[in-house]
């Protein structure tokens, strides 16, 4: 079966990632020689990047061009939340709230990285009543998640945790590397991403990613990552 990435920023000029239809066609291409066949395009939603309505529009855009190319790759509706705290439970109820998949069961939400975050089990409990399960991106990255014993109550409290497997080659330096590997020794993470921004180089470095996870995880784990729970969560199911 394909992986499938629900953290990458494939669509064009609307955040920090692919800048033009050129950079995400590349993008694509990287990543269907590796083995992806769906991608759910994470575009930040931020008051400074582009509208969910551009975004929509882009992910249509890209839809379109992908199946002129004849490139295999198929795309549902996403967006990386920003961030988790109390405003967020605010727009739970709204189209600004932006989910995982038509199934909108899930929502991919980053936490601060350089401050803390003491409200975490309250906010992940609170969204869970809501009836939405929040995947907290890259917590590897995060001073929260730095806390002993933190990423654990998270996912206690009904979250899942998403690990940006660029980490476990030192992408993001040794802190963020050495959280990643302990956190998946611990079985804490539910899926693995991407978080592509750029296609330079983009085939060689999620690849070398890929295969330090295969021999970290092993062989069984590294498919519930990198297929089978995202799949689930795009259908809005529980995760193994
Ligand atoms: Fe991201």
């Amino acid at each position: 079966m394909p992986m499938v990435d629900l953290h990458l920023h494939l669509l064009p000029d609307v955040d920090d990632g692919c800048k033009t239809m050129d950079d995400t066609v590349a993008m694509a291409r990287a990543l269907v020689s590796l083995g992806f066949g769906t991608a759910a395009p994470s575009p930040h939603n931020r008051p400074e990047y582009a509208s969910r309505d551009v975004a929509l529009q882009r992910l249509d855009e890209v839809r379109a061009e992908l199946a002129r190319l004849g490139i295999p790759l198929a795309l549902d509706v996403n967006s990386e939340n920003f961030f988790l705290d109390e405003s967020l439970l605010t727009k739970l109820p709204t189209p600004e709230s932006r989910r995982v998949g038509a199934a909108g069961k899930y929502l991919l939400v980053e936490a601060p990285y350089t401050s803390p975050l003491p409200q975490l089990t309250d906010v992940i409990f609170r969204m869970k009543l809501k009836g939405v399960t929040p995947i907290i991106a890259h917590p590897e990255r995060c001073l929260e998640f730095e806390r002993k014993g933190r990423a654990a109550e998270a996912v206690q409290s009904g979250a899942l945790l998403q690990l940006d497997i660029g980490a476990l080659i030192g992408r993001y330096g040794k802190p963020a590397q050495k959280l990643a590997k302990q956190f998946l020794d611990d079985g804490l993470y539910a899926i693995s991403a991407t978080d592509l921004h750029s296609p330079v180089g983009a085939e060689q470095w999620v690849g070398e990613s890929l295969k330090a996870l295969q021999k970290q995880a092993g062989g069984q784990r590294f498919t519930a990552l990198t297929e089978t729970n995202p799949g689930l969560i795009l259908k809005g199911l529980p995760v193994a």
